[in-house]
């Protein structure tokens, strides 16, 4: 059975670009037809200024999300980065084998490095090295496959590189794995900025729907989305960049593509209430869950607790013959 992995930073609230670009997909597909693995990504949190209570209530509200997603604890792992080592361990090992070169090709970093330098702070050398990290998230299970949005393509593909460099110099070791993206909403932009991603560390929060927005809040946030100068509904995500990612969230939440929506709809305003609707009804269940869950922090607790133990199990023995193909000494 392939091993799947894929991972969710505790930065923020979780946004229906997190959702549509992959947590959906990881319930509906991945952890029925894989044997796979679903990470709070904890340590990556801590490359940019944070406050400690803060990555804790983010870490078991993740979770919990992605628990009222549908991820189920007896088809897959569910649990947090930090709990255990391997990540570390391995990452370091992973530091041997980058170079400082391909770290700051990283687009991600040379974004997020240019933003903390214009708010006169300082980068953290975490932040450069970051994308080594979640390579060994990935390796570390012998993944073949990782479901991510865009934004993660160019991490995925280092992390391929890593696996090839390191087997061909110290033996074979690591699976060489590779991202999987979705058909449509592989990118959902910020509703009031359509040309950037909606993150959920963003400014620009009336342009980012969080999962647990209340449906009011949700139905005001989209009807207000930028939309373009033009009047007839048209998919172009280069021109028209505000409608084609309204009908890409609409087309996500159904089955429908946007080009084909886009014949549908002759008012900016229709298409507004109905993608509205559609984000509405696809959330609700999510949110329902959610509460439930709420209710019952032992039962999270149990799950990630559990997970980290199947987990570390699966990483050790990968980890360990890492150590000794790079030529460190057994430990026994
Ligand atoms: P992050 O919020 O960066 O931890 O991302 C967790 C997962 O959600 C990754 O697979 C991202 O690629 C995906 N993701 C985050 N934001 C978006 C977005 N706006 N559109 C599509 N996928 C996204
Ligand atoms: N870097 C990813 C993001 O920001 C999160 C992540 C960390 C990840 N490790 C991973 C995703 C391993 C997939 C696999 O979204």
């Amino acid at each position: 059975m392939k091993r799947v992995f894929s991972g969710v930073k505790p930065t923020g609230h979780l946004t229906l670009g997190n959702y549509l670009g992959a947590m959906r997909r990881w319930s509906a597909v991945d952890q029925h037809e894989a044997d796979a693995l679903f990470c709070i990504v904890d340590l990556h949190a801590l490359t940019v200024d944070h406050d400690p209570g803060r990555v804790r209530r983010l870490s078991r509200q993740a979770a919990t999300l992605l628990l009222a997603a549908g991820l189920d604890p007896k088809l897959c792992t569910v649990f947090a980065q930090s709990h255990v080592d391997e990540h570390a361990r391995l990452s370091y090992l992973l530091e041997c084998v980058a170079t400082d070169g391909e770290m700051r090709r990283m687009i991600q970093y040379k974004e997020k490095a240019a933003v903390e330098r214009a708010r006169g702070g300082s980068v953290r050398l975490s932040l450069l090295t970051y994308p080594v990290l979640m390579a060994a998230d990935i390796l570390a299970y012998g993944t073949d496959e990782v479901p991510v949005g865009d934004d993660q393509a160019q991490h995925v593909e280092l992390a391929r590189d890593l696996a090839v460099r390191f087997n061909q110099r110290y033996g074979h070791t690591f699976v060489v794995p590779r991202a999987t993206l979705p058909k449509v909403a592989t990118r959902v932009m910020n509703l009031q900025e359509p040309t950037s991603k909606m993150g959920k560390s963003d400014d620009v929060g009336p342009g980012i729907v969080y999962l647990l927005d209340e449906p009011e809040v949700i139905r005001k946030k989209v009807m207000r989305a930028v939309t373009d100068s033009g009047r007839d509904v048209a998919y172009d995500r280069e021109a028209r960049p505000g409608v084609s990612n309204l009908l890409e969230i609409l087309a996500a939440c159904g089955s429908g593509n946007p080009e084909a929506l886009a014949g549908v709809y002759e008012s900016y305003g229709s298409l507004k209430k109905d993608t509205a609707e559609a984000v509405v009804e696809l959330l609700r269940p999510v949110q329902q869950r959610h509460k439930e869950l709420c209710a019952d922090p032992a039962y999270v607790e149990g799950v990630l607790q559990e997970g980290a133990a199947k987990a570390r199990e699966m990483a050790r023995p990968r980890v360990d013959a890492a150590y000794r193909a790079i030529g460190l000494l057994p430990a026994m």
